[in-house]
Parts: structure tokens; C-alpha cells; sequence
């Protein structure tokens, strides 16, 4: 039996070094194969890397969570999506025991009234479906970039992440904002019609806003929870070990 070839974070930052977005999405895809997924919100970066990956044919997997708290223009955006590129994103959905059970105990704003009670429905429709999307996976790709919050600045743009034990490459970290809306005005790519009336950030309607000129690009997202708890879960990472 020939053993699997196994990466060191070192060694992967390498071999991606000195290539362009389109060349290190194909290097993945050919070094993992059928083991590369990315995550879409259906936000403005994650509809570059969309259109990066469809327009040159790259075998990477693209999935969404729904979490049935959604925009409809953002549901209005996945359609356009799909069938601009002739494809089907994949959908993945809270477990409906589990929502009904949270619903029926705590009503349908329980989120508004913790930290605790937010989170706790942030893992049951975000977080536990996106276990179950990267199981089995080696790379997960992701639309993050550095101007996007202060925790994000310090992210690399491939990192290991411990809790689901796979890296994470982040192929737009480097990208202004300026840049993303350049492309998706230059390739004529389709974007959720909120980004045109100021929202930046978009996720859970109930817990998304609007944001006003020069406010923080997060500053829309959970905007009554204090900035340092802004993260879904989605992204925190509990490192186990390095590889
Ligand atoms: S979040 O953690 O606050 O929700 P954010 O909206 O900034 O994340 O998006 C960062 C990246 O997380 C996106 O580029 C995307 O890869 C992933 N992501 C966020 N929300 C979803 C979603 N509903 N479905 C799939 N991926 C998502
Ligand atoms: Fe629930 Fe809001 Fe988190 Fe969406 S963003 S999963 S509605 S708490």
C-alpha cells in the first residue's frame, strides 16, 4: 500500500509561495484531491472565489450553510449563482430537532437576550452543519481577509486549524476592499443587492445591519454584543497540534 503524502504547514506555505489565486486553488486541488471545500456566504468575497473556481474549472467543492435565518437576497443571490455557472451549491441545514427544540424552549429571538444564548444558536445552525460539511476534508477555503476585523489582521493566509484538524487557506487575505468590488464589477460576477445598500458584512438577517461610511466592516454583524465576542464559532480555532 503506498502511504498517503502528509504536509507540514511549513512546507504547504511553500509550495503555494510566488502563485496567484487561481494557480494556488489548482495546486490544492490537485495536491488534495476531492479534499478541498469552500465555505459560502454568498458575500462579496466568497462570490470572487466562486467565480475563480468555476470560471477555470478547479475541482473544489462549494457549499453553503443555510441557516434558515437568511436575507432573502441572499437566497435571491445563490439562484443567480447557480445558474450563471450551471452549477448546484451544496446546502447544508441545522438539525431540525435541535431547532425545534431551541425554538420551543426559548422562542425565536433568543440570541438578542446572551452572549451565552447567541452562541448557542450559532453552534446549532451554523456551527454543527459546518462540522458536518468539512468532515473528511484536508482544506477548507474561505472568502476571510485581513481588513475585516482586528482578529483578522494577524491571520495567516494558510493556517492549520486544530479544531477540525485540516488547513484553512484564505486565498483573498490580502485583498482591499476596493479590490473585491473591482472584480466582481470587472467579470460582471452576481452579488447580494444588500452589499448596494450598505451592508458590507452579511449573515443571519435578524442579526445583521446596515453599516454606516467608516464604520468597523464587522460593525453590522451582532452589532448590540460587545466587539471582542463577534465571532460565530465558525472560526475560532482550539489547536490540538501543529502538524
Ligand atoms: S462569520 O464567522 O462572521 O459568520 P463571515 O461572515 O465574516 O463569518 O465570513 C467569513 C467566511 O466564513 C466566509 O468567507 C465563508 O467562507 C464562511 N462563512 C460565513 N458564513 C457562512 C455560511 N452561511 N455558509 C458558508 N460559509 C460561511
Ligand atoms: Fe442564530 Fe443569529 Fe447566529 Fe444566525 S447569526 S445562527 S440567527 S445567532
Amino acid at each position: 500500500m503506498i502511504a498517503e503524502p502528509t504536509y507540514s504547514l511549513e512546507g504547504l506555505t511553500g509550495q503555494l509561495s510566488g502563485l496567484n489565486n487561481i494557480e494556488a486553488l489548482q495546486t490544492l486541488a490537485g495536491l488534495f484531491p476531492g479534499e478541498v471545500i469552500f465555505s459560502t456566504s454568498l458575500g462579496y468575497e466568497d462570490q470572487v472565489i466562486t467565480d475563480l473556481i468555476l470560471s477555470n474549472n478547479i475541482p473544489i467543492k462549494i457549499f453553503t450553510l443555510d441557516t434558515g435565518r437568511m436575507f432573502s437576497e441572499t437566497y435571491s443571490v445563490w439562484k443567480k449563482t447557480n445558474d450563471r455557472y450551471a452549477t448546484k451549491i451544496e446546502t447544508y441545514f441545522p438539525n431540525a430537532d435541535a431547532v425545534e427544540k431551541l425554538q420551543t424552549t426559548k422562542g425565536p429571538y433568543s440570541f438578542y437576550d446572551s452572549v451565552e444564548n447567541r452562541k448557542e444558536c450559532c453552534g446549532i445552525r451554523k456551527v454543527e452543519p459546518l462540522n458536518r460539511a468539512l468532515a473528511g476534508h484536508k482544506i477548507w477555503i474561505t472568502g476571510i481577509r485581513a481588513e475585516q476585523s482586528a482578529n483578522r489582521q494577524s491571520m495567516p493566509q494558510l493556517e492549520w486549524d486544530g479544531a477540525h484538524t485540516l488547513f484553512k487557506f484564505h486565498p483573498l487575505m490580502d485583498w482591499t476592499f476596493d479590490e473585491v468590488t473591482q472584480y466582481i464589477k470587472d467579470n460582471n460576477v452576481p452579488y447580494n443587492p444588500l452589499h448596494d445598500r450598505g451592508f458590507v458584512s452579511i449573515g443571519c438577517q435578524p442579526c445583521t445591519r446596515a453599516i454606516q461610511p467608516g464604520e468597523d466592516f464587522r460593525a453590522g454583524r451582532w452589532w448590540w454584543e460587545d466587539n471582542s465576542k463577534k465571532e460565530c464559532g465558525l472560526h475560532s480555532h482550539e489547536e490540538t497540534f501543529k502538524p
